[in-house]
């Protein structure tokens, strides 16, 4: 199978990165001097294309991967229908991307800024005839988890797409904690990554997330007394409240 992507920014690259050991890939662009860089940097292995009028989709699996403002733009340069559309556009919906691109099916993904490193953790939802393909090709950049409506996508956004942000707070409170009571702070932000690092496999490897808490936590202990400074704060309200801020945000 042939993905044409349709776009050469950041999610861009990460995406056919991930996807070029198993596809064959087509980057379409509006600038060609871009794309034939990003080709010399993939050894020639891509195809490139300047994105023009009457550009032909007939068939083709689009991948969409420019900003959400220019997707009207983009849409006038098509014509045919294609085979699939993937779109990773944040907060733009199906019936808006059925309306302006023809395709037998349309699928919206949210991977997040860890698919560089092919560890993303990708959404995706809409018409089901693509489901399988549709995460064969996310997984290329990490884990994916596909949801039943753009709802749940919607919500799952603030886990998955603003979650590096809000963990990097967590790292970062962390790690002044740290220096704070007297660390010195290279030497804070290694503890940080090798805590981040080793909570990886904990989690992955835990029914729940409570176990790994109660395994550390003794009675009267020093964890004890940091989960009782995390409850007095409210901390884990604090979360809740940013995945709903975070979802409202999208909503409006
Ligand atoms: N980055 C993330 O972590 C992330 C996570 C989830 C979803 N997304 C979604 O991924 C999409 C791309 O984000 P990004 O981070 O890759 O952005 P980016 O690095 O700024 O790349 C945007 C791409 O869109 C192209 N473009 C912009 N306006 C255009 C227009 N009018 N006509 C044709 N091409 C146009 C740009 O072309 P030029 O290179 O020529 O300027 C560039 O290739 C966004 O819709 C975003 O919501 C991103």
């Amino acid at each position: 199978m042939k993905l044409s992507f349709i776009g050469n920014g950041a999610m861009a690259k990460a995406m056919i990165k991930g996807a070029i050991a198993n596809y064959k890939i087509e980057v379409i662009g509006r600038d060609l001097e871009k794309l034939n860089i990003l080709n010399e940097e993939l050894n020639g292995k891509l195809e490139v294309k300047k994105l023009e009028e009457k550009m032909d989709v007939e068939g083709k699996v689009l991948i969409l991967c420019v900003k959400p403002q220019a997707l009207k733009s983009v849409a006038t340069f098509f014509k045919g229908r294609a085979k699939a559309l993937i779109s990773v556009l944040a907060g733009t919906n199906l019936s808006s991307l059925k309306e302006q691109i023809k395709a037998d099916f349309t699928i919206r993904a949210m991977p997040n800024l860890a698919a560089s490193y092919k560890a993303s953790m990708t959404t995706l939802t809409g018409d089901k005839g693509f489901k399988e393909e549709s995460m064969l090709i996310l997984q290329s950049i990490g884990k994916t988890l596909w949801l039943e409506s753009e709802k749940e996508l919607d919500i799952a956004a603030g886990v998955n797409g603003c979650g590096p942000a809000f963990l990097a707070i967590v790292a970062e409170a962390l790690a002044d904690g740290a220096v704070k009571e007297g660390v010195k702070r290279e030497d804070a932000y290694v503890l940080v990554k090798g805590l981040f690092e080793g909570f990886a496999p904990l989690l992955e490897n835990s029914t729940h997330p409570a176990l790994i808490k109660d395994g550390v936590m003794s009675p009267g202990g020093v964890t004890a007394a940091g989960v009782g400074a995390l409850e007095e704060f409210r901390v884990r309200n604090a979360f809740i409240k940013a995945i709903q801020y975070a979802h409202e945000k999208k909503i409006k």
